[in-house]
């Protein structure tokens, strides 16, 4: 099969030092040739992240078929994240791991543990698989900011500081991979996503750890951080809130959760609310939060709203991690 002309054309922008902007399935990647330097000091440059900060590297298809192809990028695998990678890659998982040594230490922010994975985007593997190496990537927002769900989001944030933009449209998951480390005796989750901890004890026949100690800025208390400010309310706190607001001046934004509305009325504004309140999202399942959260962030930024109102959902699922994601865009600055 014969790639695309923008996969070649990221492909080769890759292999100059240059930075892409590509769709995954969790968010989209701002991507740099893993093993060169110069590439990932550009990408440090214009994520605006501190240098001490490891990135992801993502592998193309092949790494979690063949055990060869992992030990490129890994110093040792625990049979514990052997079995991670084999069930879930490619899909929504970074497993930190021992770097090999052609690791640059600039990717791992000068940890001799590196995070791997394989996205289960197909434009994400075209590419991996045209690049034929390992692709840095963190989420392409800067530093501190709501992750992208969109390539035209990418292109607003970076502009043309990024040599190509692939667009793979609204990604599936929306927020980002569960991290788990994998260096010590007992894999603990770092960042909850849609492989849940439950579907990771289930798999290994024990719970893995939750949380750890290791630097990870997705794990800093204050992060994927929207303009305005964002309260988490109970789902039956949400209009007395509302109704207490009322007359305030303030323009308010509703992440609302309502699993009785149709398709056709979502997004339509709630009856009896005050013109100052914008309905930024109404989900009815804890993957649509998933899907919906960080566009409607970005949109509450773009209606300049000074206040978001976030309903908590249930931490099933893909849930705990929006919760997670929603906390830390709640902590303040
Ligand atoms: O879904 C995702 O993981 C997205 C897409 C693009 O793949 N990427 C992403 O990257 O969210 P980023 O850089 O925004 O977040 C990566 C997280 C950071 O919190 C980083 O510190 C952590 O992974 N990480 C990477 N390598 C690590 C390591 N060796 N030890 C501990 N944490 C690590
Ligand atoms: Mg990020």
């Amino acid at each position: 099969m014969s790639a695309s002309v923008e996969i070649r054309a990221a492909a080769e922008a890759l292999r100059a030092a240059q930075l892409v902007g590509f769709p995954t399935e969790t968010v989209y990647g701002l991507g740099a040739d893993a093993t060169n330097p110069e590439a990932l000091h550009r990408l440090y440059a214009a994520k605006g992240r501190p240098a001490d900060h490891p990135v992801i590297v993502h592998l193309g298809e092949r790494a979690g078929l063949d055990p060869g192809a992992l030990e490129d990028w890994a110093a040792d695998v625990s049979p514990a994240a052997r079995r991670l990678a084999e069930h879930w890659w490619p899909g929504p998982l970074t497993l930190v791991v021992r770097a090999a040594d052609r690791v640059s230490r600039v990717a791992t922010g000068g940890l001799d543990t590196v995070g791997l994975r394989v996205p289960a985007h197909p434009i994400a593997l075209e590419l991996l698989a045209e690049f034929d190496g390992g692709i840095a990537a963190p989420s392409a927002n800067r530093f501190g900011r709501v992750s992208p769900t969109t390539a035209s989001a990418v292109s607003a944030e970076f502009g043309d500081e990024l040599a190509i933009v692939l667009d793979g449209g609204p990604c599936a998951v929306g927020v980002e991979s569960t991290i788990v480390d994998c260096t010590g005796s007992h894999p603990a989750v770092l960042r909850p996503g849609a492989v849940t901890a439950e579907m990771i004890g289930e798999l290994l026949g024990v719970p893995p750890r939750i949380g750890g100690s290791t630097r990870a800025p997705g794990t800093l208390a204050s992060h994927y951080a929207p303009l305005a400010r964002v309260e988490l309310v109970d789902p039956s706190e949400l209009e007395p809130r509302l109704a207490a607001l009322r007359g305030g001046g303030q323009r308010i934004g509703v992440l609302e959760w309502r699993s009785d509305v149709s398709e056709s009325e979502r997004g339509r504004p709630s009856a009896g609310r005050a013109d100052s309140v914008v309905t930024l999202a109404t989900v009815r399942t804890t993957a649509e939060y998933a899907h919906e959260l960080y566009s409607a962030l970005r949109k509450a930024d773009e209606c300049g709203v000074d206040l978001i109102l976030a309903v908590v959902p249930p931490l099933d699922g893909v849930g705990a991690a929006v919760v997670d994601r929603l906390r830390r865009a709640a902590s303040d600055r």
